[in-house]
């Protein structure tokens, strides 16, 4: 019998204290820039992808994007993060927030600490959106700051990422 190993129980290499974060995009977001941009603005999804690994080169990190369409995809790409030892993940699910209890499950079974993104403020639309799937397991929730939340929740992997001493564990953050 073969096990896998999906969980967060491996320690990570010692090349390893470079940030490795996943940013994913569920379905729909391979539109951006010309869907309902009074929604969800003008920026495309290359452009958005561009800036976040801009910003990850500059901090020494590793950053990768991914979209996809489909529940199972994303799935499985979560499946891969835990694999690869990704230490946080920034996902805006799209309408999978909404439905995925599957998708939930799977960043769960691997416990990677993860932002919920959402370019819009799902807050104040329509009331099916109001309900998320995601954001009891989140670490934060970024609603309705356009693009600019995606920054900002890369900005808070890398900032906590930082403060990781070489064994994993969090240094103390100071009381300001
Ligand atoms: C979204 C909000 C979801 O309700 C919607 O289904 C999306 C995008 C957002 O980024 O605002 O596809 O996640």
């Amino acid at each position: 019998m073969t096990t896998k190993r999906t969980g967060r129980s491996a320690t990570k290499s010692a090349s390893s204290l470079r940030p490795h974060v996943l940013v994913m995009h569920g379905p729909n977001l391979n539109l951006l820039g010309s869907r309902e941009p009074r929604h969800y603005g003008l920026a495309t999804l290359d452009d958005i992808n561009r800036a976040l690994a801009g910003r990850g080169e500059t901090a020494g990190a590793h950053v990768e994007t991914f979209q996809h369409n489909h529940e199972g995809a994303l799935i499985d790409r979560v499946h891969q993060a835990a694999r690869d030892h990704v230490d946080f993940i920034v996902i805006n699910p799209a309408a999978y927030t909404h439905s995925s209890i599957a998708l939930r499950d799977a960043l769960a079974a691997t416990a990677i600490p993860f932002v919920e993104v959402h370019l819009s403020n799902i807050y104040a639309r329509e009331s099916f959106r109001h309900h998320s799937y995601f954001s009891d397991l989140a670490v934060g929730v970024v609603s309705g700051l356009g693009a600019h939340g995606y920054e900002l929740a890369l900005e808070y992997a890398l900032r906590h990422l930082q403060n990781r001493t070489p064994h994993g564990s969090q240094k103390t953050e100071k009381a300001h």
